[in-house]
């Protein structure tokens, strides 16, 4: 499928040069909103290491190719899809909508790219599952609590809501420090509006109930036992992660169980040794650990290192085509966008998402056409050259 015609006089209704789109967002979005979604750990140092680090590597076209029949469909997990392109988990979407995960399920589903829900999202599991439809690629991402019941009904409720995989998201079980967003008193506005996914929950239903609260007249005090519940500040442990495995397998019949949130080789190599079926190289668009490497930097380590034996995702960065076709240069398997629908969500809701994502479809196969690369296969360490430093 092409993506895009020059020629149907179609005006697109915003630009998504990211810049463009960054500042175009921030004029929609109340400003507790902005800081939120905006703010990095720290002085942004990762964050921009996460963007320098593209520039180390350059493209090398070829000529002459015959990319007329061009695909830019993969598989992932059994699953075919469009592009090798995905929704990242974002939390509490009613911060940049009113109808929240919804309409990016929707989205997704309609482009045929997989989308990962947050245990952070601000609905319900079961209705973003039918958001995203019968046809819909998509995955749970788990922010394990401490209570391994609540943990089982939230499994259970995204197996039986068609999530064809998991996620745990490893960098985050307490939020990085982001000048911004703690300036804003965030901690506050977030408790109000984003914990849906766990208020439609039974097992922590009855939970507020034995703490004495009514989510309808106490909706903050509700919403605050919830998300302490998932970013809790306590570390977990590989030991609990063999359960975690088994508990998944068995809840869904076997269904793929990932890591989110990999930088270093040792702990990709203890991914594999423990038996996860993939993992996302990704620092949570360097939200988390100020002055961490760059993810594109941590994805060529891990690549050479366990390339042969897992599944590698990767995210952190990307904003362009150009960006996801180095990181599959590098050896990954499949890329994932936050920000970027992120800020589609915020100028216009369903139209926005799809305009930003469509877009993305777009210049990516545009570049595989102008780049004489016909499949996804064909991109590999040898449609790159690559720098000690970017310049
Ligand atoms: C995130 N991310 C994230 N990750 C996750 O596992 N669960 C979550 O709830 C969230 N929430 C979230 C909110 C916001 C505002 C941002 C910016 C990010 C991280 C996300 O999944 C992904 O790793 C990064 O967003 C990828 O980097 P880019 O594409 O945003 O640069």
């Amino acid at each position: 499928e092409n993506f895009w015609k020059s020629n149907t006089g179609e005006v697109p209704p915003f630009n998504t040069d990211p810049a463009k789109l960054e500042e175009l967002a921030k004029t929609k979005l109340s400003q507790g909103g902005w800081l939120y979604a905006s703010s990095n750990a720290g002085l942004s140092h990762t964050h921009t290491a996460n963007r320098q680090s593209f520039y180390r590597h350059r493209i090398i076209p070829r000529i002459l190719v015959e990319t007329n029949q061009r695909d830019t469909s993969t598989t992932i997990f059994g699953h075919k899809v469009a592009a090798p392109i995905g929704f990242a988990p974002v939390g509490i979407n009613k911060i940049y909508h009113p109808l929240g995960e919804l309409p990016v399920a929707k989205v997704a589903g309609e482009l045929n790219l997989p989308y990962c829900l947050s245990t952070a999202g601000s609905s319900a599991i079961e209705d973003v599952g039918k958001a995203n439809g019968d046809g819909g690629v998509r995955f749970f991402q788990l922010y394990m609590p401490h209570d391994d019941e609540l943990t089982i009904s939230l499994l259970r409720r995204a197996h039986e809501s068609g999530f064809e995989a998991c996620m745990l998201t490893v960098d985050t079980w307490q939020l990085g420090w982001r000048h911004d967003d703690v300036s804003n008193s965030n901690y506050a506005f977030y408790r109000g509006i984003g914990a849906d996914l766990g208020l439609t929950d039974p097992v922590f239903q009855r939970k507020l109930k034995e703490a004495g609260i009514d989510a309808n007249t106490q909706p903050n005090e509700a919403g605050a036992m919830w998300i302490d519940s998932i970013w809790h500040g306590r570390a977990w442990s590989w030991e609990k992660m063999r359960w975690l495995i088994k508990t998944w397998k068995e809840i869904s019949g076997g269904k793929p169980m990932c890591l989110k949130g990999i930088q270093s080789v040792r702990d990709a190599q203890q991914a594999v040794e423990y038996g996860f079926d993939g993992i996302v190289v990704s620092n949570h668009a360097g939200r988390q650990v100020d002055g961490a490497i760059a993810s594109l930097d941590a994805l060529e380590k891990i690549v050479e290192a366990v390339g042969e034996q897992t599944y590698i995702m990767f995210d952190s960065g990307v904003r362009g085509a150009a960006d996801v076709f180095k990181a599959l240069a590098l050896g990954a398997k499949f890329v994932f966008v936050g920000r970027l629908w992120i800020w589609g969500l915020s100028i216009m809701g369903e139209h926005g998402v799809r305009h930003v994502m469509k877009s993305l479809l777009a210049d990516f196969d545009i570049l595989m056409n102008v780049g004489g690369f016909q499949n996804i296969q064909q991109i590999d360490r040898h449609a790159i050259e690559s720098y000690e430093k970017s310049y």
